[in-house]
């Protein structure tokens, strides 16, 4: 392993990270002098050596594309919470929890119209459950915290898929622990197709790829690390300094020169991305959460929060043999003066996340659809009804909705099938991503500054920046007990969470 190209690598975020930062701590901005002062060569200050002693080098790695579990192929599949040990670094296993043996998990792929079938098994030493984050799926298909199964026990998951395509995923729900879990391992892409998605004939095969990006922390011996118990400030969200693309860390992908749909999703803890290509100038926003949009978006970059997903075309055909084209975040500033733990990169750290290598040049056939497919609009006349919900936090330092913890066995809103308008009013500090199970929703408005082209489209988790208050419009369709969250990993573990019964 390279050492010293890890130490340029780290030189210059903390460059970057200096001359974004005059707001931040002291503490902070201390250590980021101290790391600039470093030069390349220099030997690497005491707390880079315990987080990363062997250097990762970025972009050595190929990218894993996960294995498929295709119900045009498949009638039943079975999925098993375990624990694994697997090779996230070529040298040494790293223990995970996995849902078939393996990092990446499988990815689901199922038609609108057939029936998903599927036997899971928890061989975890706790209780858990999975849920289908943005399926609209009956209750006790949905993987309510309180529905999570024993050690050894099997639940089985059948329900028909009623939706239209879109870019969703699973990962297990357990009450209080769903943060660890999703850390350790257990999240994967779950992708439902449909006939007018199929119509447009958007880039497939080799030309799809989807990108799961996630940071963590490892140790010397390349364990996973989650919460520091030394720095309170990890329960406010776990940043970590290894970006890891499909359980990658750094990866790179070969590609032709040609257009490529990537399929995005933020499955960390808490870091919001603002993903960006170094030597790209534009890209396609085709779809959001939930589904594709009406037509597609031309942005030079697009902000993304725990949980959210976009579906993006990107075009390499102005690209020769030998180009590297790296996608990176270019930092998101979540809330003012908020440090979370002051090892890590901040929120707002420039971060590189993974890097196409042209290798083949072809004729570009593909073509960008100008329309993708209509979108009611929900109108906020047809709402019968408007609620507010408060994030907040409580005495002892307690992330919340509207200042109660959550109980599993409360019901903290009663709703009538049909349309209402909920204002999610952010009273703190932080950005919150909020996410409602059992429904799809559409923004429409914020009061904030920042205009996000994501809102466009259909949706189940928002970003609500600090202070900001989002107005969304939901259609609920499904009747039954759900829960909606903060999808900040350790905000949902905490007690940000609540429920809703639909009548
Ligand atoms: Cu990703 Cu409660 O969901
Ligand atoms: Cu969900
Ligand atoms: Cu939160």
């Amino acid at each position: 392993m390279d050492r010293r190209y890890f130490l340029n690598y780290s030189a210059i975020t903390a460059a970057y990270l200096l001359a974004g930062c005059e707001e931040r701590s002291g503490r902070e901005e201390g250590k980021a002098r101290q790391a600039v002062s470093d030069s390349p060569a220099a030997v690497p200050p005491q707390k880079a050596e315990e987080k990363l002693p062997e250097q990762i080098m970025p972009f050595t790695q190929k990218l894993k594309i996960p294995g498929e579990i295709d119900f045009a192929q498949i009638k039943k599949a079975a999925l098993t919470a375990q624990k694994s040990q697997v090779n996230i670094f070529p040298d040494m296993q790293t223990e995970v929890l996995t849902f078939q043996g393996d990092l990446p998990n499988p990815t689901i792929r199922i038609k609108k119209g057939e029936v998903f079938d599927l036997d899971f098994m928890n061989n975890l030493a706790d209780p858990t459950i999975i849920h289908w984050h943005g399926l609209i799926v009956p209750e006790e298909m949905d993987g309510h915290p309180k529905d999570a199964i024993a050690s050894g026990a099997t639940k089985q998951y059948r329900y028909p898929i009623e939706q239209s395509a879109g870019t969703f995923w699973y990962h297990t729900h357990p009450h209080g622990r769903t943060g660890e879990e999703i850390y350790r391992g257990l999240a994967g892409f779950y992708m439902i197709e449909d006939e007018e998605e199929k119509r447009l004939n958007l880039p497939q095969g080799e030309f799809e790829l989807p990108l799961m990006i996630q940071d963590k922390r490892f140790d010397e011996k390349r364990q996973l690390r989650y919460k520091d118990p030394k720095v309170p400030q990890d329960n406010n969200g776990l940043l970590g300094d290894v970006i890891l693309v499909n359980a990658t860390p750094f990866p790179y992908h070969e590609v032709k020169s040609e257009k490529y749909r990537l399929r995005i999703l933020n499955a960390s803890s808490v870091r919001t991305y603002q993903l960006a290509f170094d030597t790209i100038g534009e890209f396609a926003l085709v779809g959001t959460d939930a589904g594709l949009l009406e037509s597609p978006v031309m942005v030079q970059s697009v902000v993304l929060s725990v949980a959210e997903r976009v579906d993006i075309i990107v075009d390499f055909k102005d690209k020769e043999v030998g180009d590297r084209v790296t996608l990176k975040t270019l930092g998101f500033k979540e809330g003012s003066n908020l440090t979370l733990h002051p090892d890590y990169p901040a929120f707002d750290a420039p971060m590189d996340i993974m890097q196409f290598h042209v290798t083949e040049k072809i004729l570009d056939t593909q073509v960008l659809p100008e329309k993708l497919i209509p979108i009611p609009r929900l109108q906020a006349s047809d709402a019968v009804n408007t609620r507010r919900i408060t994030m907040e936090i409580i005495a002892g330092g307690i992330w919340t909705l509207d200042q109660k913890p959550f109980d599993m066995h409360r019901v903290d809103q009663r709703v009538k099938l049909g349309t209402e308008i909920w204002e999610i009013k952010n009273s703190v500090h932080m950005a919150h991503p909020f996410h409602m199970h059992g429904v799809r929703f559409q923004v429409l408005d914020r009061d904030g500054k920042i205009a996000f082209p994501t809102d466009k489209g259909w949706k189940d988790t928002v970003i609500v920046m600090p202070f900001e208050t989002v107005r969304i419009i939901v259609h609920f369709t499904m009747p039954g007990l759900f829960v909606y969250h903060c999808h900040i990993l350790e905000h949902e573990d905490q007690a940000m969470m609540a429920n809703l019964l639909v009548e």
